[in-house]
């Protein structure tokens, strides 16, 4: 039986179509983190908790050589069809990254999973052993004044809530800037560059309502780290 916080049955296929168009997915956190990512032609890139294969069909398009890992197998059947050419295995976050060699990924896309994970420290340190020297990692999460926003109560308020996602809800925890960040520094990784999406230009053609709103209110944070020697 499935566990945890992996996006599984009616919630996996929801989130599958849904990250398909969806204004906060496909026009603002991709293009974004795949803007942060750069040029990745014969790059090997670990997609970790890589959902329905979004980012690895991008990925694979623009040359790299991509492993994609997630504990949900409904959202790994759509990352098998998005993306056939990817490496693909059910993996549960909260262990270790055991499958893969030290230092055998020259970089990591980790897109809206670290809120959902209780042991972010061990999967930051995990992340840091497969990259080679001076990897870079590109992740996002949910910004921090999106869910004051939503919930409610303190900014540093960091408690585990349910926002509900279709026919389900995404069980995650809140987390301050300080905390996203501290958490990656004290990774051992530096930061290069720190993003507050706003959707791209695109939007505004096809759902006019969310490009306003989505350009007024931040949805996520995304950085880019490198590996410190
Ligand atoms: C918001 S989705 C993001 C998927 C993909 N990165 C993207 O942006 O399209 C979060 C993903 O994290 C996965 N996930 C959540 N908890 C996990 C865990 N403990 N281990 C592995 N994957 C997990 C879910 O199954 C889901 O596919």
């Amino acid at each position: 039986m499935p566990t945890g916080t992996g996006y599984h049955d009616e919630l996996g296929e929801f989130f599958a179509q849904n990250a398909d168009t969806s204004p906060y997915n496909a026009y603002t956190d991709r293009p974004a983190m795949l803007a942060l990512a750069g040029d990745v032609a014969g790059s090997d890139i670990l997609d970790v908790g890589c959902g329905a294969g979004h980012y690895a069909a991008e990925l694979l398009a623009r040359g790299a050589r991509v492993t994609g890992i997630d504990a949900s197998a409904t959202v790994l059947r759509h990352a098998h069809s998005r993306a056939a050419q990817a490496q693909l295995r059910l993996h549960d976050l909260e262990q270790p990254l055991d499958f893969a060699a030290d230092a055998s990924f020259d970089g990591i896309v980790c897109a809206l999973v670290i809120h959902h994970l209780t042991n972010r420290r061990q999967l930051l340190a995990e992340m840091r052993r497969v990259l080679r020297p001076a990897g870079w990692l590109v992740i996002s999460t949910t910004h921090p004044t999106a869910d004051w926003r939503y919930f409610g109560g303190s900014y540093y308020d960091e408690s585990w809530v349910d926002l509900p996602h279709g026919p389900g809800a995404l069980h995650f925890q809140r987390a301050t800037l300080e905390t996203f960040l501290g958490e990656l520094l004290d990774a051992g990784f530096i930061l290069e560059k720190l993003v507050e999406p706003r959707p791209c230009l695109e939007l505004r053609e096809v759902n006019e309502d969310a490009y306003a709103r989505l350009t007024e209110r931040p949805s996520f944070l995304a950085a880019r780290m490198r590996s410190r020697d």
